[in-house]
């Protein structure tokens, strides 16, 4: 289906109770700043998808849109800088069999074996993991326990049921730490109770093995889901046009440093933190640290949009939610931005749908709504 004008009317921005596009539970598993609400791409995929088709999300954070694309019954390709970002989107759009969710299982039934244990016979002696900040951040006995999990996830042979493991883990982590809060970062005595990050993680795992054992169930075997760490503003693994829609959200410019947001979690779970903290673009380091010029965000822009229009095939249609930001105290209107070096790229825009930030904080902190700025659904068609 090609599609030839979208109205207002058609795509709304306000996703709220939209009937017919139930979010499924597997979004709320995890956090992960500024997803975008998981209506945005069902909606846009049940309209202007065909099932069979290549989903691609290069900016793919949290995983909705690949989530969404595998529930639809596409395939689903997606791009991320952040290697938690990569493991997470993964994790939550790939379906698991009954054996690997048997091995789930059996490993909340070992752990919870292991806090009877310890309780009635004494608590075992073991050796911290060390990650820089550990002693900072983290007490002693939490540290302990996140090291036998560790130790006892990297024990299991299967990958797919290894990175489930990983992600239940992860998402407990700033729980556990003296980090106030996820969108805290002051540090605070909690006062953590031995057996406390134990029971903690034995209850995360089996919340998520009930979400992702009925997400397996919808989700059909035979479409591929492919997540790569790497930078959008270089897709060369991806052959030029050979994608049908893609539904994104770059960046705000000068408004996150997704790099450092799951800072904890990556060191306990060894994940490279440089490869995002040197090629995320539009993050608050290079824009308010490193102080570079706006130019360089459209530089950047540009480039991520060139791969966006050679991968996509002829007449098929980008679908990109982005918003204004504030740079060395201008305000950035990227609307007019992307119009501008859009077409100059052989996109034609079909429509963008403004909206004022803090008319839908549900989809983005309400911090950002400041000074005028908007957020915008630009869609854009090659040809
Ligand atoms: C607005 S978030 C996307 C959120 C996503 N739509 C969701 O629902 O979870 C933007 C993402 O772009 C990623 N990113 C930043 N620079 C990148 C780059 N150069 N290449 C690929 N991804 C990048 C960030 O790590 C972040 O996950």
């Amino acid at each position: 289906m090609i599609l030839q004008t979208i109205t207002e009317e058609e795509i709304k921005f306000n996703f709220d109770n939209e009937e017919g596009y139930p979010i499924h539970p597997i979004h709320s598993i995890h956090p992960y700043p500024a997803k975008f609400p998981s209506q945005l791409p069902s909606k846009i995929l049940d309209r202007y998808a065909i099932k069979g088709q290549t989903v691609l999300d290069p900016f793919c954070g949290s995983g909705t849109t690949l989530v969404e694309a595998r529930i639809f019954g596409a395939n689903a390709i997606g791009v991320d800088v952040n290697g938690l970002s990569v493991l997470l989107s993964k994790v939550k759009s790939t379906p698991l069999s009954l054996k690997q969710l048997d091995k789930i299982n059996l490993f909340i039934s070992r752990i919870n074996k292991k806090i009877l244990d310890w309780k009635s016979n004494n608590r075992p002696q073991i050796k911290a993991k060390e990650i820089e900040g550990r002693h900072h951040w983290f007490q002693e006995n939490v540290s302990e326990e996140i090291t036998f999990l560790l130790n006892e996830i990297n024990k299991e042979n299967e990958i797919d049921v290894q990175d489930f493991l990983k992600i239940a883990l992860s998402s407990i982590i700033v729980k556990v730490s003296n980090q106030e809060s996820d969108t805290r970062f002051a540090a605070i005595h909690k006062n953590i109770p031995d057996y406390y990050t134990l029971e903690r993680f034995s209850k995360k795992l089996s919340e998520y093995s009930l979400i992702i054992a009925g997400l397996s169930k919808i989700i059909s075997k035979k479409n591929t889901l492919n997540v790569y760490n790497a930078d959008a503003r270089n897709l060369d693994f991806i052959k030029d046009c050979s994608i049908d829609i893609i539904i994104t959200s770059p960046p705000y410019a000068n408004t996150y440093d997704y790099y450092l947001y799951h800072k904890f979690r990556k060191r306990w779970l060894d994940i490279d933190v440089k490869f995002a903290q040197y090629n995320e673009i539009g993050s608050r380091r290079e824009y308010s640290s490193l102080k570079k010029k706006p130019e360089e965000w459209n530089n950047d822009l540009i480039k991520c949009f060139k791969e966006i229009y050679r991968v996509l095939k002829g007449k098929h249609f980008a679908f990109v939610v982005i918003g204004d930001s504030v740079i060395k105290k201008d305000i950035i209107k990227i609307d007019k931005i992307i119009c501008d070096f859009a077409p100059t790229i052989g996109f034609v825009i079909k429509n963008i749908l403004s909206s004022d930030l803090e008319n839908h904080s549900k989809i983005f902190n309400p911090s950002f709504a400041k000074k005028g700025k908007k957020e915008h659904l630009i869609i854009l068609q090659k040809i």
